[in-house]
């Protein structure tokens, strides 16, 4: 697909792409595995990019005795090998620091008041601080409180305070609600950044763009030409390390609350009236709060779930979840989900939107796929060759970034025969592949003072409230017949079949 202007987008609050202004990052969970894996590599992706403020520090903080040597070696570890010891590197590991402390002791709090005020003075970081909580979710509410003990989530004399908390954010409606009740006795929403890294991965940015910024979709873009949405969100992977976290929490709470419910309302949403950050997420939430809510029978009816037993995944033979650590051996935590939900309002009532999330699937792969409704009369079902087809537009999240639409078209040749062809747009094949996690935009955005890509308190709880009737049932009623699909497949014959009685098949996705 031919793209006529490649000019980036800018946020309103920063037209220039410019350096963030001066702060600390203190980064609660400094030995942690998301701070291995994704933290360090987008903070180091932006110091490449001149992104981060010249007048910078970060300050770990974790349980773990390590000296300011060893804290730099081991940071240095989570880079690499081509990053270690350039300009930028030197650059980047002046600027760290390290604060040992227990999260649940009052005596860290005043010692990192002071170890703050030291860096202001020599980093020059202007008392600026953005608080990162890559920690346990037990610790959320406890570190704010400490914070505001300490007098540290006060904003005065021009001084941000910010917080990021990471997910899961609850583990339904009810302990959401409290844990926003928690943190807005001390902070007010506006220094609130609850993360949803979804929102940090380009493609899914993009649905703005390619719905809003291109005046022939959005007329098409509803019920009277949408036969019906797909999202599918396939991992190959089991639950590596995290068997503990996950045999408690499950896809249903782990994948479909945030990251899904994200997709759903990028491409549900009404156009906001501007890119401002409340414009933005007032529309998701609206129609987040449009989503039919599922009553006990429709949730026996429109909702699957699953869980892989043994199998092969690229080639490799692969355990039942059941035998993973950390995972109960007579689990009946799910690791697939399928659902059918609607939106109830004038541009999608009726039109299904159907969900899958689930780990060991075949292929790592996820989309949204649009699929238009047929023709109303169908002129060409007698050529030597018809292939039954409809559009399709496909927007592939990952691993490819791309847009696909397909059409009908003549095949060359003396008799009329008609077949699918498709025309697709490839953002590595056009843009260029930057190495990126997807946390560097969301960790510059809150630097800059920029919400748009994080979700509000509505947001979260409107999330929640889809999948707290599903949570219900889904404990009274707790499942037969698992396993119930081998890993490396596409997951349950019940999903399947979900879509069947209506006459529809999930898209196939090639090996
Ligand atoms: C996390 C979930 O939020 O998202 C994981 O806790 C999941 O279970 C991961 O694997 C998927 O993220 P991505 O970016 O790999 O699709």
């Amino acid at each position: 697909m031919a793209i006529a202007d490649t000019s980036t987008l800018q946020k309103e609050s920063d037209q220039s792409g410019r350096a963030a202004g001066a702060c600390v990052m203190v980064l609660f969970g400094a030995a942690g595995d998301l701070t291995k894996r994704k933290l360090i590599p987008s903070l180091f992706n932006l110091a490449k990019a001149k992104l981060l403020p010249k007048d910078f520090a970060v300050l770990g903080v974790s349980v773990d005795d390590l000296t300011l040597e060893q804290f730099r070696t081991q940071v240095t570890g989570f880079l690499p090998a081509e990053d270690h010891d350039n300009e930028h590197w030197q650059w980047f590991t002046d600027r760290l620091f390290y604060l040992r402390g227990e999260f649940s002791d009052p005596n860290l709090y005043s010692t990192l008041v002071a170890r703050l005020g030291d860096l202001d003075r020599d980093q020059q970081t202007a008392g600026n601080y953005m608080f990162y909580l890559a920690t346990s979710p037990k610790f959320f509410g406890l570190i704010v409180q400490q914070l505001g003990n300490a007098g540290l989530s006060k904003q005065d004399g021009g001084r941000w305070r910010r917080v990021i908390i990471e997910k899961p954010f609850g583990h339904n409606l009810e302990s959401a609600k409290a844990l926003n009740r928690e943190i807005k006795s001390v902070l007010d929403e506006s220094q609130i950044y609850r993360i949803d890294h979804y929102l940090g991965k380009e493609t899914v940015q993009n649905i703005m763009v390619f719905r809003f910024d291109n005046a022939i979709f959005e007329p098409i873009w509803n019920r009277r030409y949408i036969d019906h949405v797909q999202i599918t969100n396939a991992e190959t992977v089991g639950v590596e390390q995290r068997g503990g976290y996950f045999d408690t929490a499950g896809t249903l709470r782990d994948m479909v609350p945030n990251h899904l419910m994200q997709l759903l309302s990028l491409t549900a949403m009404e156009s906001p009236p501007s890119f401002q950050a409340d414009a933005v997420r007032n529309e998701q939430a609206k129609v987040l709060h449009a989503v039919q809510p599922l009553d006990s029978e429709d949730v026996l009816n429109l909702t699957v779930r699953g869980q892989y037993g043994e199998g092969i995944v690229g080639g490799e033979n692969v355990p039942s979840y059941r035998s993973e650590a950390g995972v109960s051996p007579n689990s009946r935590t799910e690791t697939y989900v399928g659902m059918k939900l609607t939106v109830d309002n004038w541009r999608w009532a009726g039109v299904p939107f159907c969900l899958r999330t689930a780990k060991r699937m075949a292929k790592r792969h996820t989309e949204i796929v649009i699929q238009f409704k047929s023709t109303p009369f169908e002129l060409f079902r007698n050529s030597a060759f018809h292939k039954l087809h409809t559009n399709t537009l496909v927007i592939g999240i990952q691993p490819v970034e791309a847009i696909s639409l397909s059409f009908g078209a003549k095949i060359p040749g003396a008799v009329l025969r008609v077949g699918s062809v498709d025309m697709s747009f490839e953002y590595s094949k056009y843009f260029g592949a930057d190495p990126h996690t997807g946390y560097e935009v969301l960790l510059y955005d809150c630097m800059i003072g920029d919400p748009t890509l994080f979700q509000r308190a509505d947001m979260v709880e409107a999330g929640w409230s889809v999948i707290d009737p599903i949570l219900d049932v889904w404990t009274a009623l707790p499942p037969r017949k698992f396993p119930n699909y081998a890993a490396g497949t596409w997951g349950p014959k019940d999903a399947d079949e979900l879509l069947e009685r209506d006459h529809r098949r999930w898209r196939t996705i090639e090996p």
